[in-house]
């Protein structure tokens, strides 16, 4: 059947656009700048953008504030430093003061003007708490740390940026950046000393959790071909626990792996591999590496999240990097290895231990 000279007409005019409308479209594709234009690369955000979005919003919740606030320990190592380093007259920074607890320690202890600042809506809270409290010499600041500003600098930075593998609150830029802009030459941080810990242990046997391939009789169930099956997420591998009652011993003598002083420290002298030895002490299962903090103000006034220690601060969590379990024997070597790309991540830890028998 032929078409009519218009509907031909249409059907070649339509084809042409259709060609012009296709060479357009690989004209652009093979463009870069304009394929860039129309197709913009998604935004990555740095991982210290997202914490910092985390950070601000986990902080908000007022039951992270009631936590901090009701551990005992915590509280009272604070408030005890406060009253014996921050003297009358003294001008102090509170850095990410929450509900503004510290800076009223500080402002009773007769500072003369504590600047509180949290980029969290906490502040809201803080604000009221304080006028409530007649708290008076106190400015709260809505603000991230990196953006606050003074014209005169201060005579103490005063901050609770501890997480539970002691960088991940991202105390050392935060506080360091405060310190190099803000603060006096011979002022002082509170609290500035910090160890970190990394100790073999073992778990009590009521309380383990073994790897899936590790459990070869379960009622006479045989789990251990799970092994070909490792999981590939690094979460896996590092158990969470508050719990007191999981840590039985320590395998070694614990020393810090790390140690920190604020007053000097910059995040680029922190060490991004770590080797260090433990002698067995006591035999056991070695089931994994601990980690928690010591946080150190005077020599009979120090803050720990240690997990066999009765005095530690119950709200931190105390962190098992997990290893295959073994048995050692006292007299062992244990060569521990940890290897960090951002101490602020501990996504980006890794670690392994080696073992040498006495014999
Ligand atoms: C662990 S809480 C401590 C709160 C309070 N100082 C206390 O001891 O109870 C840390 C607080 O710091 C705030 N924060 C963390 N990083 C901050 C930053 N760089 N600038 C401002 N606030 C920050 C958080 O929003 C949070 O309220």
């Amino acid at each position: 059947m032929s078409l009519l000279p218009l509907q031909r007409f249409t059907v070649s005019f339509f084809q042409r656009v259709r060609r012009a409308c296709s060479h357009l479209g690989k004209w652009l594709v093979d463009s870069p700048r304009l394929n860039a234009w129309f197709y913009p690369p998604p935004k990555v955000e740095a991982p210290a953008e997202k914490y910092r979005q985390f950070n601000e919003e986990y902080f908000a919740d007022l039951h992270a504030q009631e936590r901090m606030l009701s551990d005992e320990p915590r509280m009272a190592f604070y408030h005890k430093a406060i009253n014996r380093h921050i003297k009358p007259g003294n001008r102090v920074i509170d850095l990410g003061t929450g509900t503004g607890i510290l800076a009223a320690f500080a402002s009773r202890q007769g500072a003369a003007k504590v600047y509180a600042i949290d980029h969290s809506s906490i502040i809201e809270h803080a604000q009221r708490l304080a006028a409530e409290n007649g708290i008076e010499n106190v400015n709260f600041e809505d603000v991230h740390s990196s953006k606050f500003y003074l014209d005169e600098p201060v005579d103490v930075i005063l901050h609770e940026q501890i997480g539970d593998f002691l960088f991940d609150e991202a105390m050392v830029p935060n506080v360091c950046d405060l310190r190099d802009r803000l603060l006096k030459p011979g002022g002082l941080i509170l609290p500035s000393q910090f160890e970190l810990f990394c100790e073999p242990m073992t778990l009590h046997d009521d309380r383990r959790v073994p790897y899936i391939w590790e459990l070869n009789d379960v009622y006479g169930f045989d789990f251990s071909s799970m092994g070909r099956s490792r999981p590939k997420d690094p979460e896996y591998y590092r158990l969470v626990s508050c719990d007191l009652g999981v840590v039985k011993h320590f395998l070694g003598r614990p020393a810090p792996i790390v140690k920190v002083d604020l007053h000097t420290i910059t995040e680029s002298t922190l060490p991004l591999k770590v080797s260090f030895m433990r002698k067995v002490i006591t035999t056991g299962l070695l089931d994994g590496l601990v980690v928690y903090m010591k946080a150190k103000v005077d020599d009979d006034l120090i803050l720990s999240s240690s997990p066999i220690d009765p005095g530690r601060a119950p709200h931190w969590g105390f962190r098992v990097l997990r290893l295959d379990q073994r048995q050692v024997e006292v007299g062992d070597d244990l060569e521990v290895t940890l290897t960090v790309k951002d101490w602020s991540d501990p996504e980006t830890w890794n670690w392994t231990c080696g073992q040498w028998g006495c014999k």
